[in-house]
């Protein structure tokens, strides 16, 4: 070796080296064959390593020179090597990206039914859809309120005294007691959003509340956690005629029975006065609605009492207003001909399958809902 530098002065061996590893670079078309000729070319045993180790047997009068050349050489490879890397990386990125290609604009399979894809909705919030469907038409928005209440607005705003057999423990569920020594509840109606409402919103105010409530019970027809709507209207003279007006239009619609019976019975709740029970006409025997003898009764309702009006800071002398509560689960069985309340939170998926809705076809009032 040392032969052969001393006999090449012109560097006739670089300029070999130089177009050997460019055409080797060339060549490599991954990154494994680039990084072999990168370690063939500047690694610790590669071929520039020995040329430059070399440098110090060159002749004195010529090391100079060869040194500079050798310096260029260097330079002028690592330039190269590494434009020869980022060439082929970016040519593997684009490779990959070709590969991974995803068509967005192509239409989703078609679901086998009943797997997971396959969704519907649930019968409790396709009830909710069509009720909001038929109220919002008459003008009501809807309101929420929380499902842990205090005392005061599940309660007391509402006219229910200490006595009253609802604040039992058997029907309540209390959690432990807040800084002002009162036990919050977990919501036993959706009247707490009556007070909540009146509390925030200026009148005239038509309000739907769909939610969840709870109550220490559980059989065929009642579960510890159900949902109930509530409504309210609040305005200048409004009259029990409204009241039975409203709920005359809802029944019929939700049922879509354009004659449903529809009666008023006198009853008691301790937030309306008047109040009434509301029953709807059908056949016991067969579970017929609108046809036979018998009544059944499907909500409660009434005037907005003065007290609660009071307590909400309204005159009741200048507001007047009605409002009503209904059993989600009860109108959802009625109208599917149910007549087991515990399959709704049971998760049972061939249940679920049966009476599921169609997620693409919201209830609509021109089709009847
Ligand atoms: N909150 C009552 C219940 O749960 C229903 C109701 C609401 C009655 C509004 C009158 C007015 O039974």
């Amino acid at each position: 070796m040392t032969e052969a530098i001393t006999t090449t002065t012109a560097g006739d061996d670089l300029e070999a080296l130089r177009r050997e590893t460019e055409a080797a670079l060339a060549a490599a078309t991954d990154l494994r064959a680039w990084d072999a000729v990168r370690v063939a070319t500047l690694g610790r045993n590669g071929r520039l390593t020995a040329l430059l180790k070399g440098l110090a047997q060159v002749p004195a009068e010529q090391r100079r020179e060869r040194g500079a050349a050798l310096n260029r050489l260097k330079a002028e490879l690592e330039a190269a090597i590494e434009a020869r890397r980022a060439e082929l990386e970016q040519a593997a990125l684009a490779a990959r990206l070709r590969a991974e290609r995803l068509d967005v604009t192509l239409p989703p399979r078609p679901t086998a039914p009943g797997t997971a894809q396959d969704g519907g909705i649930h019968p409790i919030s396709r009830t909710v859809e069509e009720l909001t469907a038929i109220f919002g038409a008459m003008g009501f928005a809807v309101a929420e309120g929380p499902d842990i209440e205090s005392d005061w607005h599940n309660f007391g705003a509402l006219n229910i005294p200490e006595h009253h057999p609802a604040r039992q423990d058997h029907d309540t569920f209390y959690l432990p007691p807040g800084p002002d020594g009162r036990r919050p509840v977990l919501r036993t109606h959706t009247s707490p959003v009556q007070i909540r409402t009146m509390l925030t919103q200026e009148p005239p105010i038509r309000a739907i509340v769909p939610g969840r409530t709870y109550r220490a019970d559980h059989d065929a027809t009642h579960s510890p956690m159900f949902h109930q709507v509530e409504g309210l209207v609040i305005d200048r003279a409004i009259t029990l005629g409204h009241l039975k007006g409203c709920l005359i239009d809802f029944l019929r619609a939700f049922f879509g029975i354009r004659d449903l019976p529809v009666r008023f019975r006198a009853s008691y709740f301790p937030f309306t006065e008047p109040s009434m029970e509301v029953d709807i006409g059908w056949n016991r025997r067969t579970g017929e609605l609108g046809k036979g003898e018998d009544w059944l009764e499907i909500l409660g309702s009434g005037m907005v009492h003065p007290k609660v009006l009071a307590n909400c800071g309204l005159d009741p002398r200048v507001w007047q207003g009605f409002a009503f509560g209904m059993g989600i689960e009860r109108i959802a069985m009625l109208k599917q001909g149910m007549t087991d309340l515990r399959p709704f939170f049971e998760s049972d998926v061939r249940w679920l399958r049966h009476y599921r809705a169609d997620p693409l076809s919201p209830p609509s009032l021109a089709e009847g809902v």
